[in-house]
Order: C-alpha cells, then structure tokens, then sequence
C-alpha cells in the first residue's frame, strides 16, 4: 500500500514525561513542541500531504488556567517563530476546530498564519485547537441549518461538506502516542475508516523514525472498508 495521504495524530503523553522527570508539565509541552516540529518535518519530507496535529481538545479546558495558558502561549510562538521554515517547506498552516471558543489573540494568530501560507502547496498541517469530533458535528449541523437544508433529506455528502476543512480527505491512519487506546473525541466522523496506531512512546520522546515505524506498519495493514478483499 501506498503511504498515508492524511496523517492525524493524538500527541499524548507530554504530562507523562514531565512527570517521569520530576519536571513541572508544563516542561513537558515545552518538548512536546519540539517533538512536534520534528514530526512536521520528518511527514513532510516523506511526502504526506496532510498532518492533523490533535493540539488542544474542547475537553481540555478542564485543566488548570496555568496549563492551559501555557498550551495557547506555546501555539502562539510556534505560529510565529516557524514562517521561514514553512516557506522553505511550502507548508501550509490550517485550523480544525471551534476558532470562536479561542482567545481573541490565538484564533487571531491562526487566521493570520493560515492567510500568510494559503498559496503554499506542500504538505498541509491542521492544528486541531479547541476541537472536539461532537463540537465539529454539531458546528457542521448548524451551518446546514443555517443554510435551510431539509433535515428530513440530509445526507452523509451534505453533512461531510459543512465539516471545518471539507476539502481535506478522511485521514488514513490515526496514531497515538503515550499508549492509551481512546480517540478522545478526535475527528469522529472523518476517522470512521482510519487505521490505528498505538505507541507506548510518549510524545515528547518521538522523533521522525516513529513515524516512519508507524507508516510501514500502515502500509502492511488490509483495508477493506467494509468489503472483501
Ligand atoms: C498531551 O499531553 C497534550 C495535551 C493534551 C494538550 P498530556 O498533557 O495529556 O500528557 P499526559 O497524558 O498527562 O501524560
Ligand atoms: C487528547 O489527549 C487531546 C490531545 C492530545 C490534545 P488527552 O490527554 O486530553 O486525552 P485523555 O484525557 O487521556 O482521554
Ligand atoms: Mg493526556
């Protein structure tokens, strides 16, 4: 098979590794941001042309406003201080997610980011910031409403089509790192046929061989959707 056209993954296990270290979590997510452009790097020179990178979910709010200040910090600055790198990579800066449930600045920051590298036709990372598989159904439900589709007649193309990037093709593969087997509300509806890896390695701890283990193994599974083959 094929290498995977769309690569989502769940980036878990910073707290974990932190922890291991007797390092405050927020350390963690420091070097998860490093893992995280190591990764970028290594799915784009690999030819993936699709990453959704799972960053912050509509459940993680339940953290600590301390944590969680420190996340939407970490998002901004890796906004800002990659521009060159995605213009040498022709990488193109996307948003999953409910944009209006962000602070003004960060949903600010994205929007600019994704307007800078519109026109960039490498490969295209998704930041999934403030998402939520149910919140992106119901957000996707109401844009139909809103457009006085018939719910009587609805169907999956119409439902698929009010999606946040309805554009970009189901993922693949979804990998997890850190071990735990959950999707946590990760693309629910666009992961319906995804293949599933899980890693015991936690995220801050992966490096671009990670991947390249987990894409082999993918390109060894049997996708059958539903069929025989
Ligand atoms: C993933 O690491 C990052 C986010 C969810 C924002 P965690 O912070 O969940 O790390 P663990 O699961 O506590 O180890
Ligand atoms: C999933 O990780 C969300 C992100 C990686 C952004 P969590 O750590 O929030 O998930 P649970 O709580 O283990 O299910
Ligand atoms: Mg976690």
């Amino acid at each position: 098979m094929d290498i995977p056209r769309h690569v989502g993954i769940i980036m878990d296990g910073n707290g974990r590794w932190a922890q291991q270290r007797s390092m405050l979590r927020t350390q963690g997510h420091l070097e998860g941001l490093q893992a995280a452009k190591r990764i970028v790097k290594a799915a784009s020179d690999m030819g993936i042309q699709y990453l959704t990178l799972y960053t912050f979910s509509t459940e993680n709010w339940k953290r600590a406003v301390d944590e969680v200040g420190f996340i939407m910090g970490l998002v901004k600055q890796y906004l800002r201080g990659e521009m060159d790198f995605y213009r040498q990579n022709h990488i193109r800066i996307r948003h999953t997610g409910d944009a209006a449930g962000l602070p003004e600045d960060i949903a600010s920051e994205i929007a600019g980011a994704a307007a800078d590298t519109k026109d960039f036709n490498g490969m295209q990372v998704i930041l999934a910031l403030n998402y939520g598989g149910r919140d992106e159904l119901i957000r996707a439900l109401r844009r139909l409403a809103a457009q006085n589709q018939d719910m009587a007649t609805v169907t999956e193309k119409d439902i698929a089509a009010c999606l946040d990037n309805p554009d970009v093709p189901d993922p693949d593969l979804i990998i997890r790192s850190a071990g735990e087997y959950r999707m946590s509300n990760f693309l629910l509806w666009e992961g319906a046929y995804s293949e599933l890896y899980v890693s015991a390695k936690l995220w801050p701890d992966w490096t671009g061989s990670d991947l390249a283990e987990a894409i082999d193994e993918y390109r060894s599974r049997d996708r059958r959707f539903g069929g025989i083959t």
